[in-house]
């Protein structure tokens, strides 16, 4: 496709975004007379979607300069990136990476100075840390995975400029993760593979909030949900709200779809490929593409091949095992990422914990915090605001009463 249609497919995929994003344009709004980021170089490692670009477009109206890089090297949405181009953003990513090609363009990002960074996942912290990158006044990071390894950096003290861990607001993890993922995680499989859902039986790995998603939108389409926990509150919480909980190896046999939530490394290993059923589909929902051990899926496997872009069959012992989009995060590699809808809660968390570091960096000190529960609560209001749903405030009686002991 031409540059040029490129760039108008991108604009028009924007546009549709935005206009189910409403509050980030409720932000610029407030904000713009001022131009909080006027002269600010923003660096941005994050999924390359349309709801991306309202971020985006977003940071630059408030007068920011913005270079922008994937989070992940299969996730890239083209046309996207290149209407971001066309708009000055100085974009650092295509779809199809290579690992190495990954890093370079996150070392390129570094190499524009950028003095605040905002992440998904880490690896552009991690790089600016690994290379000690100067003038950094601060960073967002936008998921659960993300956030542990900078709570591991601050743990050792070696956490450089303070981080907002945007996933931990109520507005982000209990919408994104769980209805966003939840939906987009089986919109990914029913994509790339069109199998029914209904009547298949489907084991879900990790039943935090990402899995909570899943298991009940799997569910909703009529499969048989088992569980896997390794937390024992989880476990009863999946058990309570009716699902079948076992261990891995209890239902590796058995099981026509599992898919990874855990954010761990190794959760389905060799020795589970090994007793898989013949047809078996794998897919994770996790961050990194650790959770299924896909380079020993290759080793153990022979006669692999595509049957179409990423939906890999692997023979193995005669029986076929299917493995979405080589192991990495299937709702945006293999369909559009998460909806726009919950895309504007967690982007809004973004941009005001973003103009929250431009203004108070100085305070603040070399830890991962918490966004502050008056932006977590104005997005809350703002959502609710748009649509058109009011609730009742406590009476000045029940504040009262509230308080006292
Ligand atoms: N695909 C997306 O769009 C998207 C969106 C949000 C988060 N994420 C990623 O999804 C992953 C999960 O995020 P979350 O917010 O649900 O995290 P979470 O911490 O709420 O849940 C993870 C759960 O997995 C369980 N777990 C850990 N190791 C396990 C194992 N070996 N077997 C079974 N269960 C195990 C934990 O006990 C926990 O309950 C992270 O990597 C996160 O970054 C992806």
């Amino acid at each position: 496709m031409r540059t040029s249609e490129l760039i108008s497919r991108g604009k028009k995929s924007w546009e549709w975004a935005a206009s189910h994003m409403a509050i980030i344009n409720t932000i610029i709004s407030e904000n713009i007379a001022e131009s909080p980021l006027k002269g600010l170089k923003l660096g941005l490692s994050l999924h390359i979607t349309k709801e991306t670009s309202v971020l985006i477009i977003a940071l630059i109206r408030l007068g920011s300069k913005v270079s922008l890089c994937s989070a992940n090297p299969l996730s890239v949405q083209e046309d996207i990136a290149a209407f971001l181009s066309s708009r000055g953003v100085k974009v650092y990513a295509w779809k199809d990476e290579t690992k190495k090609e990954y890093f370079n363009n996150l070392s390129h990002v570094l190499s524009d100075r950028p003095q605040i960074l905002t992440d998904d996942g880490s690896d552009l912290h991690v790089m600016a840390h690994n290379e000690k990158i100067l003038g950094i006044l601060g960073g967002t990071e936008e998921t659960t995975s993300g956030i542990a390894r900078l709570k591991a950096l601050e743990k050792d003290a070696k956490l450089l400029y303070p981080v907002i861990g945007v996933n931990n607001a109520n507005t982000k993890h209990l919408f994104d993760n769980r209805y966003g993922t939840g939906q987009s995680t089986l919109y990914g499989i029913i994509r790339l593979t069109n199998v029914l859902i209904a009547g298949k039986h489907i084991v879900v790995c990790g039943y935090g909030y990402v899995g909570k998603g899943v298991a009940s939108r799997a569910r909703g389409l009529g499969a048989n949900v088992t569980v896997v926990e390794v937390d024992p509150v989880k476990a009863i919480e999946a058990y309570m709200e009716g699902y079948d909980v076992k261990r891995i190896n209890q239902v590796v046999d058995m099981a026509d779809i599992f898919i990874t939530c855990t954010g761990q490394k190794n959760v389905i290993t060799a020795q589970h490929f090994r007793r898989m059923k013949n047809g078996v589909i794998l897919a994770n929902a996790g961050h990194f593409d650790n959770e299924i051990d896909v380079k020993k899926l290759c080793v153990e496997t022979d006669k692999n091949y595509t049957i179409k872009p990423y939906l890999d069959c692997f023979n193995i012992h005669g029986r076929k095992i299917y493995l979405l989009c080589r192991g990495r995060v299937v709702n945006l590699v293999g369909a559009e990422g998460n909806p726009p809808e919950v895309m504007a809660m967690s982007f809004a968390n973004q941009l005001l914990s973003i103009l929250y570091i431009s203004r108070n960096h100085r305070k603040m000190q070399k830890k991962v915090y918490l966004v502050p529960e008056k932006i977590d609560l104005k997005i809350a209001n703002l959502f609710l605001k748009h649509l058109g749903i009011k609730i009742d405030k406590l009476t000045q009686l029940q504040r009262k009463y509230a308080r006292s002991y």
